[in-house]
């Protein structure tokens, strides 16, 4: 298993890996390329994300591949909190695709997300799910997760919170 970056490379196995998920919600969004009028569109878009530009903190995107080049999971690491993120959004998305759920990928993953927030010198990083989000819940805690509270937003809908230190 391996981390690769978002790339023109990587472009079947991305469509690939986004038809497995259907009419489910893909996360995290940031790598969901509906809507782009192409590829490339979307990887010029999400380079401009990665930098921080517009209503973006910086970011680090990342998809886990297997060793038949199979598109496993894909991680976004937000290096910044700003107000959503810190109530709702926390530092790190992730999914897996439908096949590969309860094989311990995420598990897998969220340690390898984790290595590179300390090397971006994030020492205290908030992840979030949903409250009925069980499996999610399992990989942060996994990880080292310790809950801080429930955030319940506008629409209603609860947050767990989660603290990971690195130190
Ligand atoms: C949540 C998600 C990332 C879990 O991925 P995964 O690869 O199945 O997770 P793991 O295999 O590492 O499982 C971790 C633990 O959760 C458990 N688990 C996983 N899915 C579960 C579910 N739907 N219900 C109950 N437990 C579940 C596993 O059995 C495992 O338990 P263990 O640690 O006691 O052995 C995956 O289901 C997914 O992509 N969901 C949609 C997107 C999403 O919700 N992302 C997270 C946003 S916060």
């Amino acid at each position: 298993m391996k981390l690769v970056k978002p790339s023109l490379d990587w472009k079947e196995q991305h469509e690939d890996y986004m038809e497995e998920w259907g009419f489910e919600r893909m996360v995290p969004s940031s790598l969901d390329f509906t809507g782009f009028p192409s590829y490339e569109e979307f990887l010029s878009a999400l380079e401009e994300r990665a930098q921080g530009k517009g209503q973006w903190v910086p970011s680090s995107h990342y998809f886990l591949v297997n060793n038949m080049n199979q598109i496993i999971g894909m991680i976004d690491i937000r290096h910044e909190l700003n107000e959503y993120l810190r109530t709702i959004g926390g530092h790190i998305g992730y999914g897996i695709r439908p096949s590969e759920r309860k094989k311990g990928y995420a598990t897998y993953l969220l340690q390898e997300a984790l290595a590179k927030c300390k090397e971006l010198n994030i020492n205290q990083v908030l992840i979030t799910c949903n409250e009925e989000n069980i499996g999610s819940a399992k990989v942060i805690l996994n990880n080292g997760g310790v809950e801080e509270d429930l955030f319940i937003t506008e629409e209603g809908l609860m947050k767990r919170r989660f603290w990971i230190s690195l130190n």
